[in-house]
């Protein structure tokens, strides 16, 4: 990064134009040089691999990371701002001259900061508040499925939990029980008999752990599930490459249900056919279908899906980038990521050209602190990274005391790339040796569905 450009010299800023309406952006202020200060929202691995993907931009000159992590603080200046702040973000971006904001967490999405900072006529790439519903409600964005005929599980909501049980009792087991609203990563349960679905929706309805809120019953499905992103700006879809999550927390898919604990792409059991339809019949209708609704999609759609018996399924939408997803994703990435970024911001995808990635596999595995779902401790030293020759993406880390600590459940994510998958991993479980805190744990089985199950 060309930390030595004279920014103060070289930017001009035209005052900011109110914009009435969030949904169309296309006469935003422009940075009248090539010189472009850029804000990322977030303090993840997700949002290390974007600055990382922006430094790597000839238009970009100066990164901030808003509040960032102690990975993120070597390619990009870290502001010690929430990422749900959105006052005090737009306020930083307006005396920061910064041209380009880019938002990470769904938080802050649904906090409504693209909606603040296009009022103010700041260019951002991510959705409004309402366009994110397709990942903050459950409901919203299975209706809008069953009204396009996009392919997902049976389902019914309810807020009657008498209604819901009887529900239940007509359908076979397992049932998928999904709270509607942010429960922390704990909304969803699949419940095997009719007596864990009757306690599960009197947590949910009756007690109201999660806070008072509706649930969506859903089918239970079966079969892989895959990870299809997509840069979406109304109609126009311009898709990223294919990749498989993690969620379980140990090897053989056991245990409880993670953030995620490791992605690859390349996936041998989705063809090309099963990608064209995921595309034709899945992103692109939905992208129609929110344009409709009036709240067209303006960022990253992230389709969660399955591939069935009975053919693909969406089984969730996120509203953005997915973590650990784009940290194998991005490093493919041959094209200037900002100027896709800008376009998609200032309504401009017209002229944007198909990006371009690599021909080439990625594979990382994340480091966990030990006891990661749950109760975990934190601030235990990290050494050793500086050995490595992968690209390390930090997620949950800090730097105190000069040094390099653990400050969050998910902390590191080691990622290799190559022609060769097994080749891939074999390179980065040698490397993950090579770091240092015995705090940590990871799975060694990344990407089985690909090099075992697959065979
Ligand atoms: P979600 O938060 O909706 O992505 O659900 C979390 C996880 O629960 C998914 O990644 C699936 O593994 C599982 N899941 C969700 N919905 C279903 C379903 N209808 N059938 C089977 N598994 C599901
Ligand atoms: N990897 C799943 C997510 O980002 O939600």
């Amino acid at each position: 990064m060309n930390k030595e450009s004279d920014l103060s010299k070289k930017m001009e800023i035209s005052s900011p134009k109110k914009l009435t309406d969030v949904n169309r952006l296309t006469d935003v202020n422009r940075i009248s040089t090539d010189v472009n200060r850029v804000l990322v929202i977030g303090s993840g691995g997700r949002e290390h691999a974007i600055a990382d993907a922006l430094r790597r931009s000839p238009q970009v000159s100066e990164i901030f990371c808003a509040p960032g992590n102690a990975g993120t603080a070597q390619i990009a200046t870290n502001v010690a701002i929430k990422d749900t702040d959105v006052a005090g973000l737009l306020h930083f971006a307006q005396e920061n001259h910064i041209g380009l904001t880019v938002v990470g967490p769904e938080a802050a999405l649904a906090a409504g900061v693209v909606d603040a900072f296009r009022a103010a006529g700041l260019p951002i790439f991510g959705h409004t508040a309402a366009a994110t519903r397709i990942e903050s409600s459950k409901e919203f964005a299975k209706q809008l499925m069953e009204a396009h005929g996009i392919p997902s599980a049976a389902y019914r909501g309810f807020s009657n939990y008498d209604e819901a049980v009887a529900y239940v009792e007509s359908r076979p087991l397992p049932a998928v029980l999904k709270y509607d609203g942010l429960a922390a990563g704990k909304g969803v349960v699949i419940a095997e008999t009719i007596e864990e679905a009757r306690n599960t929706l009197k947590d949910m309805l009756l007690d109201e752990t999660f806070g008072e809120g509706k649930v969506i019953v859903e089918d239970f499905l079966t079969g892989p599930e895959f990870s299809f992103m997509a840069f979406v700006d109304g109609k126009n879809i311009f898709p990223m490459p294919l990749s498989q999550d993690h969620k379980r927390a140990f090897d053989g898919d056991k245990g409880p249900n993670t953030g995620g604990m490791g992605a690859y792409t390349s996936l041998p059991f989705i063809s090309e056919a099963d990608r064209e339809f995921a595309l034709e019949k899945i992103l692109k209708p939905t992208a129609a279908a929110m344009c409709e609704a009036g709240c067209p999609l303006s960022g990253v759609l992230y389709a969660g899906l399955m591939k069935t018996p009975n053919g693909i399924k969406v089984i969730e939408f996120n509203a953005r980038f997915g973590d650990p997803e784009t940290e194998v994703v991005l490093p493919l990435l041959q094209s200037d990521i900002y100027d896709i970024f800008y376009k998609i911001a200032t309504g401009n995808s017209a002229q944007l050209t198909e990006p371009s990635w690599a021909e080439e596999v990625t594979m990382g595995v994340v480091l966990a602190s030990k006891g990661y779902p749950g109760k975990y401790e934190k601030g235990f030293e990290i050494k050793g990274i500086e050995n490595l020759q992968s690209i390390v993406y930090q997620m949950g880390t800090t730097f105190s005391d000069n040094k390099l600590k653990t400050s969050g459940g998910r902390v590191l994510m080691v990622i290799g790339k190559g022609v060769n998958l097994q080749s891939v991993r074999n390179d980065i479980y040698q490397e993950i040796e090579k770091i240092e805190c015995d705090h940590l744990f990871y799975r060694h089985d990344i990407a089985h569905w690909a090099i075992e199950d697959g065979k």
